[in-house]
């Protein structure tokens, strides 16, 4: 059921651990012996943390334990003998990729902030939920991979639309069909991250972020976002429009109408 707590049992099976501190949820990739490798039961499960998000959370930490953030999809899930507990190998529909996706998908609404904080290896699905993320705050030692077409498929875990929207289509392109490695100076120049601080800082880089964003009164923060998301689609005269209206909320509410 959707709305049934969540539970420990579910989080270490699907390799994740979530603390929530009043408006700050972290949510832990926690399998560093498999380098933070995902599964279906983590995509699911990080689905269900945004489900039961208590509601007092403005703003989602999404990090990783160990030497990398992930090393994407864990492998084993290709074979035959797959990965205990979770789906067996096989074809896929769309429907059962759709559950995958829903562990992304969140992460972009307007009531939360999402920051990814990256060090070390984020390949394929890693490098995807970095996308996810509305922020990107990565270690010096960052490695950013889209090693999905080296497997024969495509990224499929929503991280083509933010990555083109970041960098184009060409280059998108590039880095797709290439899977070559982006490492920290080229992740910084091409707006792959918001922030990059030596590995040991990556910490308290995110802290002072999410600091300042918490000044932010929450319905501000979720009025701003809700406009900068939509600004890439609408013509000027719709985003002065949609400006219009997210203001005369927010003064109502700040002064009373
Ligand atoms: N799936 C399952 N297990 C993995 C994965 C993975 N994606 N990545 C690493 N592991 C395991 C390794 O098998 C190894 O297990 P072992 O100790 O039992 O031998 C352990 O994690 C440590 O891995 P190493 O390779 O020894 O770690 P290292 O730090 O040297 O390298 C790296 C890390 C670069 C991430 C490397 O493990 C790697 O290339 N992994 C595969 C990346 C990949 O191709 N992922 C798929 C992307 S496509 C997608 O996500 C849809």
């Amino acid at each position: 059921m959707a709305d049934s707590p969540l539970t420990a049992g579910e989080l270490e099976r699907a390799g994740l651990r979530l603390d929530v501190d009043d408006a700050v949820a972290t949510i832990t990739l926690a399998r560093p012996e498999r380098r933070n490798a995902l599964t279906y039961s983590t995509w699911r499960t990080l689905a269900r943390i945004g489900e039961t998000l208590p509601d007092g959370v403005r703003v989602v930490v999404v990090r990783g334990d160990g030497p990398s953030f992930s090393a994407g999809i864990d492998l084993r899930l290709f074979s035959p003998e797959g990965v205990p507990g979770e789906d067996t190998f096989g074809p896929r529909d769309e429907e059962f990729i759709a559950g995958l996706q829903a562990g992304y998908l969140w992460l972009r609404r307007p009531d939360i902030v999402s920051i990814a904080a990256v060090h070390g290896h984020a390949i394929g699905g890693g490098f995807q939920l970095a996308l996810a993320c509305d922020l990107r705050v990565v270690a010096d030692d960052v490695k950013f991979a889209m090693k999905e077409p080296a497997l024969g498929i495509v990224p499929d875990l929503t991280g083509t639309k933010p990555l083109v929207d970041i960098v184009g289509v060409p280059r998108a392109l590039e880095i797709c069909l290439t899977t070559r490695t982006i490492f920290a100076d080229e992740a910084a120049r091409l707006g792959l991250a918001e922030l990059v601080v030596p590995a040991a800082e990556l910490d308290s880089a995110v802290t002072d972020l999410v600091a300042a964003i918490l000044q932010v009164k929450p319905e501000t923060a979720a009025a701003t976002k809700r406009l900068l998301r939509q600004a890439p689609h609408n013509t000027l005269e719709e985003q002065a429009a949609a400006e219009r209206r997210e203001q005369v909320t927010l003064l109502g509410d700040l002064i009373g109408s």
